[in-house]
């Protein structure tokens, strides 16, 4: 790889033009999934002020206390970029009171986490939040909602974990009860555990560390501490996700790391992915919209797909071999010094692109047939049409189908029929 002076910043890798168009069929696909079930585009700005997500994330999360990017502007306005969308929409809800609330948004998200395979500092998402929403329905509503999406991309192998962390009240009982049982294996629990301890203890249960593993496992659960209430709420959800169809399995150390949940959470795994194996997250948050300035009983839930995850997943389901959203290229070569013949060939290169095709531009310097080949080959194209001094004289043009090899000579009129047959 040559040196070069500037480099992207560790952690916000490119999007190279051979990878774009995964990220072009995902958005296209997803896209029109979300039309699918109503859910509108929201756009709001990467750059927010400090104080939303120190409000809605949480001030002991990871996500506050070290891995946001955040400084202040010429003004002395304390700003960060979003690390993460959810609280964004929610202002943006309020602040114009709008009338929908099925939102989707697809954009980059900014975390100063330690890069490693499947986790960037900055990393993209989908994600969907229904504002409003009340009850076990609307939870698998949104489930259903994440549902089609995978699918519609052509993802199988993927898990649904669903977990309850109930309300405030019981939360508060069960970080007591998790508080006493890791205080008895303290001295043998990692630094970073040892700290949660006394910070945010219901997150030690998410703890990847070795030393921690075991005794995580035999921690009480948190569903033994959830009021009536919420044990009945998760009930409900189970059993509309059996009526729908909706694989999941239960785990009760699903915790997240953003404080505005209650009540049902879930991760999205799938194992082509490493230890950072969430493809999506997310859950319910009954008192982010009071939390922020809006209706205090107003219910809500939803989740982000991480793209760059999706990616790797999608290669794992064999979804990238089979799927050819890259560019159909038509590559056009043209000889012989008439300008007739080059007339007619911007002709028909106009036609086409007017009929949708994509055709790289015609180039009248090069006049060597292998040098032709060789340009069309280094661009991927799918198709050469040639159009010599002996096809000009006929009304012809002859095409050459790059991938099986086989070339026809074929009327003007007939050109897009061809091309059509071949490129579908
Ligand atoms: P989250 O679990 O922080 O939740 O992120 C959701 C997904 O974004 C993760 O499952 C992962 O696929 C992707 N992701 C997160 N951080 C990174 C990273 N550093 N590099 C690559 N991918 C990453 C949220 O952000 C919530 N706002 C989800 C939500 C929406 N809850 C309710 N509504």
């Amino acid at each position: 790889m040559a040196s070069t002076k500037f480099k992207s910043l560790k952690g916000m890798p490119d999007i190279l033009p051979e990878d774009v168009w995964k990220w072009q069929y995902i958005e296209s696909s997803v896209r029109n999934v979300f039309r699918q079930f109503n859910y509108t585009e929201l756009r709001t700005p990467i750059l927010e002020s400090l104080d939303l997500f120190q409000r809605s994330i949480g001030q002991e999360t990871d996500i506050v206390q070290k891995e946001m990017f955040q400084f202040q502007d010429r003004g002395q306005r304390n700003v960060v970029l979003r690390p993460e969308v959810t609280a964004s929409v929610v202002r943006a809800y309020i602040e114009h009171q709008l009338a929908v609330d099925k939102l989707f948004y697809i954009g980059a998200s900014f975390r100063a986490e330690r890069p490693q395979a499947g986790r960037f500092r900055q990393f993209h998402q989908i994600g969907a939040e229904f504002i409003g929403a009340k009850g076990a329905e609307d939870d698998v509503a949104i489930l259903a909602l994440m549902q089609g999406l995978l699918m519609g991309l052509g993802l199988k192998d993927y898990v649904l974990e669903i977990n309850s962390l109930g309300c405030k009240e019981s939360r508060a009982g069960y970080r007591k009860k998790l508080k006493d049982y890791l205080q008895s294996y303290i001295s043998n629990m990692s630094e970073d555990s040892q700290r949660r301890i006394e910070t945010n203890v219901i997150r030690v249960l998410d703890s990847k560390d070795p030393r921690d593993q075991e005794i995580i496992k035999k921690a009480p659960s948190i569903l033994e501490s959830l009021l009536p209430k919420s044990k009945e709420h998760l009930e409900q959800v189970k059993e509309i996700l059996e009526q729908r169809n909706i694989p999941y399995r239960i785990n009760t150390k699903i915790v997240r790391g953003l404080d505005y949940y209650n009540d049902i959470v879930y991760e999205i795994t799938h194992p082509a992915l490493g230890a950072q194996n969430a493809i999506g997250a997310g859950g319910r948050y009954d008192s982010l919209v009071g939390e922020l300035g809006g209706s205090k009983d107003c219910g809500a839930c939803g989740f982000a797909l991480g793209i760059e995850r999706l990616i790797v997943a999608l290669e794992g389901d064999g979804v990238w071999g089979q799927n050819q959203f890259q560019n159909a290229l038509v590559y056009m070569c043209v000889f012989g010094d008439s300008p007739d013949i080059k007339k007619k060939a911007l002709e028909i290169q106009s036609e086409l692109r007017k009929d949708n095709f994509s055709v790289e531009e015609i180039s009248f310097k090069e006049v060597k047939m292998k040098k032709h080949f060789q340009r069309a080959d280094r661009l991927n194209a799918r198709v050469v049409i040639l159009q010599g001094e002996d096809e000009f004289k006929e009304g012809q043009v002859s095409i050459k189908d790059m991938k099986t090899g086989t070339q026809e000579k074929v009327q003007y009129d007939s050109i897009k029929k061809v091309l059509k047959g071949i490129l579908t």
